[in-house]
């Protein structure tokens, strides 16, 4: 017979509910009453005995949950030094809050159109999972926190969709290191992609490798960006499988606004933070300057320059068009109404 002790071997348990635990609870007993019931449990036939652990998966374990508790303290400490800030204020007679209040967050996510569609609708494309390493889908989920973020202080807060989520997968496991992400304003597709979701007619799939521009936003329209941290690794996937899908596309109009110094990729939710801005009524020049980080070193694009470049004319998009979109007066597609450290694209 297994030893009691072999069986109780604490690193051959992490991670995993202990049966000892849940039996004792079960039965209201002591444990050390039951170690011989355990034993006897456990040797049944019909019961698998667990894999134990690697010790790097052990290592693995403990790290991430003594980063789980530190995240924990730190948020507490902030929590407390808020307070503090906020007693500091009443007793000088300052006024207390800085940002909109919950109230009125909540009051403009409901806002919409006339005809009660939303000013803006996006979807971030999170079918990547494979092809992240853990540290880069940690910069994805972070993206997409810094996402919901975005969208909730916008005065024009568009619906926001996180689509093509694996279950089970690791950006999955990544959101559920966010205490309540699953209240946050969003909708969640699990194994379901933007292609299971929208009309393809209703759809443009963002990419910088498009000949289309986008100029102005359609309502009605998602505008899938793809939730991708690759560091141009994957150049030009999000395009390619898009176009295989026989999805229109369409990029930023980034070149027709300003001179950049550097290449025209931007990470996710930079792409997602101009569109709201678009969509909230700035003009696209202020609104990719005010967004875009300083070390693309973008400038004001000269107007007289401009109008020797003109962009793709919309003869050139894929058969299945949008009509709302052709019949824009302009001849690039087009869409009405729409830093923090480790996030890179
Ligand atoms: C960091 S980029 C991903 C880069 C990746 N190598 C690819 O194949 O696109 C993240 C997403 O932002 C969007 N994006 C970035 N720059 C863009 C641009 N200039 N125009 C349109 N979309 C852009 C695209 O949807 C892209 O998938």
């Amino acid at each position: 017979m297994e030893s009691a002790l072999q069986m109780d071997d604490p690193e051959s348990r992490v991670g995993q509910p202990s049966t000892l635990a849940l039996e004792t609870a079960a039965l209201g007993e002591e444990p050390s009453k039951l170690l011989s019931g355990v034993v006897a449990l456990s040797t049944c036939p019909g019961t698998t005995p667990g894999t134990p652990q690697s010790k790097n998966q052990l290592k693995k374990q403990r790290k991430m949950a003594e980063y789980a508790e530190l995240r924990k303290l730190r948020r507490e400490k902030e929590r407390e030094r808020n307070k503090q800030k906020r007693r500091e204020a009443r007793a000088q007679g300052l006024p207390i809050r800085t940002g909109p209040s919950r109230k009125e967050l909540k009051r403009r996510q409901a806002i919409t159109g006339a005809d009660g569609t939303p000013a803006l609708k996006v979807a971030i494309d999170l079918d990547y999972d494979e092809l992240m390493q853990e540290r880069d889908i940690a910069k994805c989920v972070k993206q997409c926190l810094r996402i919901y973020t975005i969208n909730r202080r916008s005065s024009h807060p568009g619906e926001l969709h996180f689509s093509g989520i694996r279950r089970n997968g690791n950006i999955h496991k990544w959101f559920m290191k966010n205490d309540g992400w699953e209240n946050w304003n969003v909708k969640y597709h699990f194994d379901k992609t933007h292609r299971d979701l929208f009309d393809r007619e209703h759809m443009v799939y963002l990419t910088c490798e498009s000949e289309l521009v986008l100029d102005k936003l359609q309502p009605g329209c998602t505008y899938i960006i793809g939730g991708l941290v690759d560091h141009n690794h994957f150049k030009g996937l999000c395009h390619q499988r898009a176009t295989e899908a026989g999805l229109r596309t369409a990029r930023l109009p980034l070149s027709e606004h300003v001179d950049m110094k550097t290449r025209s990729v931007l990470s996710t939710y930079h792409v997602f933070e101009l569109l709201t801005k678009v969509a909230a009524g700035q003009d696209w020049t202020t609104a990719i300057l005010e967004t875009i980080p300083v070390r693309k070193g973008a400038k004001a694009k000269d107007r007289a320059e401009d109008a020797e470049s003109e962009p793709k004319q919309l003869e050139d998009e894929p058969e299945s068009r949008d009509p709302d979109i052709d019949s824009q007066p302009s001849e690039s597609i087009s869409a009405e109404s729409e830093p923090p450290s480790g996030l890179d694209s």
